[in-house]
């Protein structure tokens, strides 16, 4: 997210380095393990457990991020309706692995959370609009996240991301796990790294992922930090494409021993184990994107990520050359004048959820 040399691999993304194999079997076996919930993002209790983001954004763009009281006094972040209120308790960050209310009410009868970019006021030219950026309260080194989505934001001029960052950066990380700009028809998944230890993708084991390569390379520098990503292959997996299906899950498997797993799933095509709060990745077939540790320093690159979900217009990388070439007409920052293009800039979240 952070990327100021994205505008490069924008230009990259249609020069596929690496071609995508679908079908083959993973070449290691990763440990069949089932995951437990350790967090449970959801409902009336979501917002007590992330922070708001009120700096300058870091990546150049037409936005004011708002405090949570202000977010919320102007509709840009809220639970929709009202939740059942016996479901609260399952909402707390104690682990409440076999809790059945919690196991048993689906994704979606839970009131979602929506994150919205302002789509009611008048913003001059090249202006910043309301916007919301927000972070999870804990940290974490390792497990399963989990992002289930009914809608992303759309619409030429966002740049939305669903994200993890370490401390002291680039040395704690970076995993950009949903990532794109102006409507990009495809999810692009990124590793950011610091330089002292290896990490790259490994390319001479393609079939370990769906996705196509666009850059292996992940060091990361204030000055050249475009990261190594790789393209999901499915057209649900972002933007229209993604609202389209209803949306859907995106996964990171953080594994200090195997590497970084990264799936998408349209909502037709969830795990049943992952809706059954029981989740085995070992069973989800091959991710869009993996990092492998055998060329990537996993525990040394990595540690105590916040969550980051967060929606930006223009800046850096969609408002660069990127924009035009998106097919969007016009100037960037000339759409930040006009509220209805925001109107559908808006995350819509059944849950976030941590599995260890
Ligand atoms: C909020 O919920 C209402 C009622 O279900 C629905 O019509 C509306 O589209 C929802 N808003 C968002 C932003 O999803
Ligand atoms: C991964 O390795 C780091 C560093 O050794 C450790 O702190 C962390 O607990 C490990 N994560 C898991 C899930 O085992």
């Amino acid at each position: 997210m952070r990327s100021l040399y994205k505008v490069y691999l924008a230009t990259l993304s249609l020069t596929i380095l690496v071609g995508a194999r679908q079908h083959s079997p993973l070449r290691y076996s990763r440990t069949a393990k089932t995951y437990s919930i350790q967090d449970y993002y959801q409902g009336d209790d979501f917002f007590n457990d992330w922070d708001f983001y009120t700096g300058s954004d870091p990546s150049g763009g037409n936005v004011i991020y708002q405090s949570k009281s202000d977010a919320q006094s102007k509709g840009l972040a809220y639970v929709n309706g009202t939740s059942d209120s016996d479901n609260d308790n399952d909402n707390d960050n104690d682990n409440d692995n076999g809790d059945t209310d919690s196991a048993s009410s689906s994704s979606s009868s839970s009131s979602p959370i929506v994150l919205a970019i302002d789509s009611t006021s008048t913003v001059a030219a090249g202006g910043k609009r309301d916007a919301v950026r927000i972070s999870s309260s804990k940290s974490y080194t390792g497990g399963l996240f989990v992002l289930d989505a009914s809608k992303m934001p759309v619409g030429c001029s966002t740049w939305p991301s669903f994200w993890t960052v370490g401390p002291d950066w680039p040395y704690g990380g970076e995993i950009d796990i949903v990532e794109g700009i102006n409507d990009q028809a495809k999810n692009q998944m990124t590793l950011h790294s610091g330089t002292s230890n290896t990490c790259t993708i490994d390319t001479d084991d393609s079939d370990e992922y769906t996705g196509s390569v666009l850059s292996s390379n992940c060091y990361s520098t204030e000055s050249d930090d475009s990261g190594c990503s790789i393209m999901d292959s499915s057209s649900t997996s972002f933007a229209y494409g993604f609202n389209d299906a209803d949306g859907g899950v995106f996964a990171l498997l953080w594994d200090n021993s195997t590497g970084m797993a990264m799936w998408h799933f349209a909502r037709a095509d969830i795990p049943d184990d992952l809706t059954a709060q029981a989740p085995t990745p070992s069973t989800w077939g091959t991710p869009s994107g993996f990092w492998s540790e055998k060329t990537c320093d996993i525990t040394d690159n990595f540690y105590e990520h916040q969550m980051v979900i967060d929606t930006t217009i223009c800046g850096n990388w969609a408002g660069g050359d990127a924009y035009s070439s998106s097919g969007c007409s016009g100037k960037c920052t000339d759409m930040v004048a006009d509220a209805s293009n925001y109107v559908d800039a808006k995350w819509v979240i059944n849950y976030v959820a941590v599995y260890q």
